[in-house]
């Protein structure tokens, strides 16, 4: 569950959502949807594997395992620290999410360019209020963590987790009624492969990675506490289905509202916050109500996820520090929390251009890193640590019980498939090859 709650995050409801609509729909969701099947899965049940045979952070975890050169693949471990760069932006969202659970309790914006206005307001004007949520956010997601896995992170997940599925699935029902679901199903599921360019396939594989939470450590830190019976393969399936099926369920939905209303799909991070809000006033009460539980459904989504995006680096500082876990979480919050500052700046109108690099403001280049070069960098490392390096037996004796023939198939996909199109990837990213 806990594993399903890193999953399910910002990436499924309002990641998801936009950057379909950017990139034009169904060619952008079918490229996603092979890469999470076999690259993700695949690359996926690799980190489980490690770590619940490492048993430990990601650096001790990678070092023990590594029949020989321990030193260097200790370094592979150091993936850990992607999830605070990750959290650097996405304690901001989240503080967004929050500053407007409570702004639309005061009632919804009823035309876009209010909706347009509030949250334009928000992001590039109110700083101090960014800031104040952007604390809270953090406070929260340091609270959880500083209670430890049993007592905090589980908990946690096993409340929100059904309550942002339940949430979300009857809105869905809801949104079936709406002409507008066979556009959205049209929108989402009909590829058009003219608007399917180097970018746009970058930026599915990075997705991909990025909402099965993979390639930094998350799930290799959780699994260091899997039973010893779990099964591996079983644990990444649900994993992955859960994380799939709520990004469609989130994009059908939205998509069916958005073009019941004749809103423009393409609306960038702005999406979930702009254009929904207009839609939910126009259904009078439900609309309100809507408003209210799809944001507590993505406030969420987003703190299971956050503090899994922690997590890593204060398992890290425990056991190679011997920091106990107050400190370690408040060295880990309080670094992501600074370059948060500096993230949120980028997005204002007074400081924006001091925190922008080259005309981009660092919230998109921490952004953009994090998908596109760390998270299939880690992605490639577990590959190749799994799919290489790592006694051929000791993944045998434990993945073949599990798989049966199909363990060959997936031990193909691991040696041959993930790296090939993850280092494809890369070559499209620093223009080597283009489409
Ligand atoms: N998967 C999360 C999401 O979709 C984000 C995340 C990435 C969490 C990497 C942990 C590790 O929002």
């Amino acid at each position: 569950m806990a594993s399903a709650g890193s999953a399910v995050g910002l990436g499924n409801i309002w990641k998801f959502p936009y950057i379909t609509g950017e990139y034009g729909g169904g060619a952008f969701v079918l490229v996603y949807l092979l890469t999470v099947a076999f690259v993700g899965f695949t690359v996926l049940i690799a980190e489980i594997f490690i770590g619940s045979h490492g048993k430990n952070d990601a650096v001790s975890a990678f070092e023990t395992l590594a029949p020989t050169n321990k030193t260097s693949w200790k370094y592979a471990g150091f993936m850990a620290f992607n999830g605070l760069v990750i959290m650097t932006f996405y304690s901001v969202v989240i503080g967004w999410i929050l500053y407007y659970i409570f702004a639309l309790l005061d009632g919804l914006p009823t035309n876009v360019a209010q909706a347009e206005a509030i949250f334009g307001e928000l992001v590039s004007q109110k700083v101090a209020t960014q800031i104040f949520w952007h604390t809270v956010a953090t406070a929260i997601v340091m609270y959880v963590v500083h209670r430890g896995i049993k007592g905090g992170i589980e908990k946690v997940n096993i409340y929100l987790m059904p309550a942002l599925v339940t949430i979300l699935i009857s809105m869905l029902i809801y949104s079936m009624q709406l002409d507008g679901f066979s556009k959205s199903f049209n929108f989402m599921f009909a590829p058009d492969w003219a608007k399917l360019d180097s970018e746009a396939f970058i930026k599915s594989v990075g997705h991909a990675f990025f909402t099965l939470s993979l390639g930094m450590g998350a799930l290799l830190t959780y699994s260091a506490s899997l039973p010893k019976n779990a099964s591996l393969t079983k644990t990444a399936f649900i994993v992955t289905l859960m994380d799939t099926g709520i990004a469609i369920i989130a994009g059908l939905m939205i998509f069916a509202f958005l073009f019941e209303f004749g809103e423009a799909p393409a609306k960038g991070p702005g999406l979930v916050f702009v254009s929904l809000p207009v839609i939910f006033a126009q259904l009078g009460l439900l609309g309100s109500f809507f408003a209210l539980i799809f944001f507590l459904a993505l406030a969420f989504a987003g703190l299971t996820s956050a503090v899994s995006l922690v997590e890593p680096a204060v398992q890290y500082f425990i056991s190679r520090f011997n920091m106990n876990r107050l400190s370690a979480t408040l060295v880990s919050g309080t670094g992501y929390y600074l370059v948060g500052l500096l993230a949120l700046l980028s997005y204002t109108q007074s400081y924006g251009e001091i925190f922008s690099i080259a005309g981009e403001p660092i919230f998109d280049i921490l952004e953009h890193t994090t998908d596109a070069i760390l998270l299939p960098l880690g992605g490639i490392l577990m590959a190749i640590f799994v799919g290489y390096v790592l006694p051929k037996d000791m993944v045998y004796s434990h993945l073949h019980k599990e798989m049966g023939k199909m363990y060959w198939l997936w031990r193909a996909s691991l040696r041959y498939v993930a790296p090939l199109a993850l280092i494809f990837m890369m070559l499209n990213l620093f223009g080597i090859i283009k489409f």
